[in-house]
């Protein structure tokens, strides 16, 4: 026993008040997914087990924690397309992350407009001021240290065309701090967004 910190394994449980976990590995970049069933239904749906995995093609990924609508049109369309959220946005996202059957589009419920991207059939969230049309890559099915299989999937998407509003752009440069990116961290109800006071600058040893 140690008192200055406190070690658990996972596995045993974590003996606090809350899991920490998504409080550490935080605060996240949220994937806002939308994809398309194969009967034509528009999905929307935020993932913050989200990130970028590769520059050259971009990569993008997400963890679909069960297997939900967003990764059933995936696995059927091959096609999806994320959307940033900005915190104009964020109650929107928020909504969009109920539960509804399949026949019901999130875009409506949260009062967002669908907009076809262009090389993907998917709708992307108009409102939304970047957003990435992405095929599908790889359905990797999580497994444990042990071998078992998780009912989570990583689904990775190539980054195939991207909409930027050029609002964001100072001299060609993504402008980082004025998107005001929503970003996910733990609890039931916690998220941050950054503003030009987070920023500092570090260069590479070279
Ligand atoms: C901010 C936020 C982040 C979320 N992140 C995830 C995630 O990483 N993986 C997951 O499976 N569900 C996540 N969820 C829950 C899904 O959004 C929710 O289950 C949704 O209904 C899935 O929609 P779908 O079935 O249309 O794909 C998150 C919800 C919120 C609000």
């Amino acid at each position: 026993m140690s008192d200055t910190f406190h070690f658990y394994e996972p596995r045993l449980g974590h003996g606090l008040a809350h899991d920490p976990f998504n409080a550490i590995v935080g605060p996240r970049p949220i994937g806002w997914i939308s994809t398309r069933s194969k009967a034509g239904v528009d999905n929307l749906a935020p993932y913050s087990f989200f990130n970028a995995f590769n520059y050259t093609p971009p990569i993008v990924g997400f963890a679909s924690v069960g297997h939900k609508d967003s990764l059933r049109n995936i696995e059927e369309t091959g096609e999806f397309v994320w959307n940033l959220v900005t915190r104009p946005l964020a109650e929107a996202m928020n909504q969009t992350s109920a539960n509804l059957p399949p026949e019901v589009s999130e875009f409506e419920l949260a009062g967002l407009t669908p907009e076809d991207a262009r090389l993907v059939a998917v709708s992307r969230v108009k409102e939304s001021p970047v957003s990435f049309e992405c095929k599908r890559t790889q359905i990797l099915q999580l497994q444990t240290a042990a071998g078992d299989s998780v009912p989570t999937w990583l689904v990775l998407g190539e980054v195939i065309a991207v909409h930027l509003d050029r609002r964001l752009l100072k001299d060609g440069v993504y402008d980082t701090a004025a998107a005001e990116h929503v970003l996910r961290a733990g609890g039931p109800a916690d998220y941050f967004t950054v503003g030009v006071e987070q920023l500092f600058r570090m260069t590479r040893p070279g």
